[in-house]
């Protein structure tokens, strides 16, 4: 794979960027998603979750089904403006 390979798409975060993450100590996708913001875009890491486990579990030499998942939040609902409006009143 090429260093500059997009891994995480919503956050541009390259190979070479969670590979520098892995190197720094990090041993789940959480601990590369904190320190590369990898899995913190749009898509909440549906994109790049695999990936950056199976690059852990390479690293690592661990398997692939022993990387835990990245903590995922639920994305917010957009509010119009009218409600919040109407809301003050
Ligand atoms: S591709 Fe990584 S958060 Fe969407």
């Amino acid at each position: 794979m090429a260093k500059d390979l997009i891994i995480c798409r919503c956050e541009d975060v390259t190979e070479a960027e969670v590979l520098q993450a892995i190197e720094q100590g990090a041993a789940t996708a959480d601990e590369v998603k904190r320190l590369t913001r990898a899995g913190m875009g749009h898509c909440q890491g549906r994109t790049c979750r695999r990936l950056i486990n199976q690059m852990l579990a390479r690293q690592l030499g661990q398997n692939v089904s022993d990387q835990r998942t990245v903590t995922q939040r639920p994305p917010l609902q957009p509010v119009s403006l009218k409600v919040l409006a109407e809301s003050e009143s």
